[in-house]
C-alpha cells in the first residue's frame, strides 16, 4: 500500500519511535494523527507533520474511540495504525530489601503494553473492515515489541511478559484480519536512541551501543520509521516480529 493521501494513526506518536514514524509517514504524503497522552508532544509533533493531534490514553475504550472519530472527521476512515505508545520499568521479583513485585505495578505495565495494543488494533479494524479495500488491500497495522520479548534482563519481568504478548498477538491477528485484507506485523526494536535513553550520559550511551554487533551504535528514530513505511509499502510482508537491533542479542543483566 502506498501511503500517498492514506489516513494514519500513530499512537505513542508524541516521541521517540512513534513521533519519527510520524514524520517518515508524513514525508510519504499521509494525513497523520498523533494520538498521545501527554497533550503537548502530541500537539508538537501534529504540528510538525500538518497533522492532528489526539490526547488519548490507549487502554481506554472511550477516550481512543472518540480518538479514532476525531481522526476520521479530518482524513476520512484511517487505513494504517502504528502502534507504539509503551512504558517501561524495572523491578526484580523480590528485591534486595526483600520487598515484593507489586502486583498492580505489573498489571500496569501489561495493561499499557499489550492490554493498550489490542485495544486500539480492535477499534481500528472495527472502522477499517466496513470501508471497501483500495486495490488488493484494505488497512496495514504495525505493532512494536522489543528484543525484550526474547532475552528478557533480570528486573524485565512485565516489560517481557507484554511484549511478548504483543509478538504473541500477531500471527493470530493478521490471520483473524487476513479475510479483511489487513495485514499485522510487529517490529521488535533492540536499543534505539529516543528520550528514554537520551537521559543517560554520553559514556553510558556510548557503552549501550558498544553491546550492539553491528552497527556499534544505538539505533536512530529514524530508522524504526523507515521500517515501518517498508511494511505498509511491501504487501507480502505479513503475520511477521521483525527484529530491528544490529544483531544484539541481550545479556541476563
Ligand atoms: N527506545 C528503545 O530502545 C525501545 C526498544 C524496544 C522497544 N521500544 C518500544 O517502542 C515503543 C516506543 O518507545 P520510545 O522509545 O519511542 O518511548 P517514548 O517514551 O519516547 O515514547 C512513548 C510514547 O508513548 C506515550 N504513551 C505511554 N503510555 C501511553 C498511554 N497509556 N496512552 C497513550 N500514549 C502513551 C508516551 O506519552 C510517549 O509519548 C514503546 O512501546 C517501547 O516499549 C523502545
Amino acid at each position: 500500500m502506498q501511503l500517498k493521501d492514506v489516513a494514519v494513526l500513530i499512537t505513542g506518536g508524541g516521541s521517540g519511535l512513534g513521533a519519527a514514524t510520524a514524520r517518515a509517514m508524513a514525508a510519504k504524503g499521509a494525513k497523520v494523527s498523533v494520538i498521545d497522552q501527554n497533550k503537548d508532544n502530541a500537539e508538537k509533533v501534529a504540528a510538525e507533520v500538518k497533522g492532528v493531534a489526539i490526547n488519548a490514553d490507549v487502554t481506554s475504550e472511550e477516550q481512543i474511540q472518540a480518538g479514532i472519530e476525531k481522526a476520521e472527521a479530518a482524513h476520512g476512515v484511517a487505513r494504517v495504525l502504528v502502534n507504539c505508545a509503551g512504558i517501561g520499568g524495572s523491578m526484580r521479583i523480590v528485591s534486595k530489601d526483600g520487598s515484593i513485585y507489586p502486583l498492580e505495578r505489573f498489571a500496569r505495565i501489561i495493561n499499557v503494553n499489550l492490554i493498550g495494543t489490542f485495544n486500539v488494533l480492535r477499534l481500528f479494524a472495527g472502522r477499517l473492515v466496513p470501508t471497501p479495500p483500495d486495490g488488493e488491500e484494505r488497512g496495514v497495522i504495525i505493532n512494536t515489541a522489543s528484543v525484550a520479548a526474547y532475552e528478557g534482563q533480570i528486573g524485565q519481568i512485565a516489560y517481557s511478559a507484554s511484549k511478548g504478548g504483543v509478538v504473541g498477538l500477531t500471527l493470530p491477528a493478521a490471520r483473524d484480519l487476513a479475510q479483511h485484507k489487513i495485514r499485522v506485523n510487529t517490529i521488535a526494536p533492540g536499543l534505539f536512541l529516543t528520550p528514554l535513553l537520551m537521559g543517560l550520559s554520553e559514556e553510558a550511551r556510548k557503552s549501550l551501543g558498544a553491546q550492539v554487533p553491528h552497527p556499534a551504535r544505538l539505533g536512530a528514530a529514524d530508522e524504526y520509521g523507515a521500517l515501518a513505511v517498508h511494511i505498509v509499502e511491501n504487501a507480502m510482508l505479513n503475520g511477521e516480529t521483525i527484529r530491528l537491533d544490529g544483531a544484539i542479542r541481550m545479556a541476563p543483566r
